[in-house]
């Protein structure tokens, strides 16, 4: 008989690829949706597998325990993904507490759960590198031995995740892996991210439906990889005999400057001319680096990716280019 997968999150960009490489290897797949007023919106990611059988959807939140232990104790799943959160690095400074109770004691709610309801499951949690904060080692790389020093109240919340993992791998003797994974990308990513909102508005300017992108922080750097080669990775740990913590990450970054000109070169358009910036993207404290060393993915599970940050951004503006020329 074929696995079962529980995954919250499961209409985010990584959810959502997620439960189609899942279902595509036999699983069944059980995931949460968070109450939305407009329907469509829950499921749109999801769209392509929202009628196989193999798919089971329920309301639930990560901050409503008894929701957790009522759909867990229904499927009973071997293995679980925990990839929901308030994911936005910006937002967070927003709204602090609630990207707390989400990010961080969410985590604590999940692991509770399952201790209730199913205590052998696998779990994969989704820690960030954004738990780093500005620590880099000598080498310029950010790896697993790297201290933990975030800059952001997300950052914080996922710091909190991780440990509140570790300890209960330790404590009880549970299967708990975390996947430390650098910032990653799609056609799915939510448009207020960096890579999305770049390709979308220069698609748009394109078409002569925009005239202006407006950013933050153009220095910053960051180690972009593609969403499906991150979504093999989660379940790639999970498969390991043993849990444990990997990095996640292609090893080369770029800065926002790069990202600009490389998508505004795509399509032949000037920088200059289209490009402004505004004080009213920054965050109060700025991650300004980040590039990862995954070695350890490397040798121990065989992971390896197979987008490069150009076949990714160009998947990314023929999409917007689709998307708008056909509208
Ligand atoms: P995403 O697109 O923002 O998806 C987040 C998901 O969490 C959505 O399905 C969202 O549902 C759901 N969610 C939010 N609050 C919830 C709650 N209270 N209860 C239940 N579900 C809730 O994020 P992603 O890019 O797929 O990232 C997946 C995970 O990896 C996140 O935990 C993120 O922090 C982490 N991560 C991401 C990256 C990256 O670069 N993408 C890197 C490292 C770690 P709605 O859409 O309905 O709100
Ligand atoms: N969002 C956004 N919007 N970012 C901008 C902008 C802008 O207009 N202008 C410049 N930036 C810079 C940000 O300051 C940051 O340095 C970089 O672009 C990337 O920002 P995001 O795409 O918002 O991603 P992030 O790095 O803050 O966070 C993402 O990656 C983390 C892993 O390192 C998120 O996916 C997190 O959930 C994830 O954990």
């Amino acid at each position: 008989m074929g696995k079962t997968a529980f995954i919250t999150g499961i209409n985010g960009q990584d959810g959502s690829y997620l439960a189609e490489f899942l279902i595509e290897k036999g699983y069944t797949v059980w995931g949460i949706l968070k109450r939305n007023s407009v329907a469509e919106n829950q499921t749109y990611r999801i769209d392509s597998i929202r009628n196989n059988p193999n798919l089971h959807l329920s309301y639930g939140d990560l901050i409503d325990l008894a929701s957790l232990v009522h759909v867990l104790q229904k499927c009973q799943p071997d293995e679980i993904y925990n990839l929901a959160a308030q994911s936005h690095v910006r937002i967070s400074f927003d709204q602090p507490i609630y990207t707390a109770q989400v990010t961080g004691i969410g985590t604590l709610n999940l692991l509770e759960a399952v201790r209730l309801a199913c205590p052998k499951a696998r779990i994969y949690q989704a820690s960030s590198s954004e738990m780093f904060g500005n620590n880099i080692d000598a080498d310029g790389y950010q790896r697993e031995t790297t201290a933990l020093s975030p800059v952001s109240p997300y950052g914080c919340a996922k710091v909190f995740s991780h440990n509140i993992c570790c300890n209960y791998r330790n404590s009880y003797n549970m299967f708990i892996s975390n996947g430390i994974l650098f910032n990653h990308e799609s056609p799915r990513r939510g448009s207020n991210f960096v890579t999305n909102k770049v390709a979308k508005e220069a698609a748009k300017i394109k078409l002569g439906l925009s005239q202006k992108l407006v950013l933050g922080n153009m220095e910053a750097t960051r180690d972009w990889g593609h969403a499906k080669d991150y979504v093999r990775a989660m379940w790639m740990i999970l498969q390991h005999d043993t849990p444990d913590d990997f990095v996640c990450a292609t090893g080369i970054s770029h800065s926002v400057q790069y990202l600009v000109d490389y998508v505004f070169g795509l399509l032949d358009l000037d920088v200059n001319q289209y490009v402004e910036t505004d004080p009213r993207y920054l965050r109060p404290e700025e991650l300004r680096d980040l590039k990862g060393d995954c070695t350890k993915m490397k040798t121990a599970l065989g992971w390896k990716p197979e987008y490069t940050f150009e076949s990714m951004m160009k998947e990314m503006v023929d999409y917007w280019m689709d998307f708008y020329t056909k509208k």
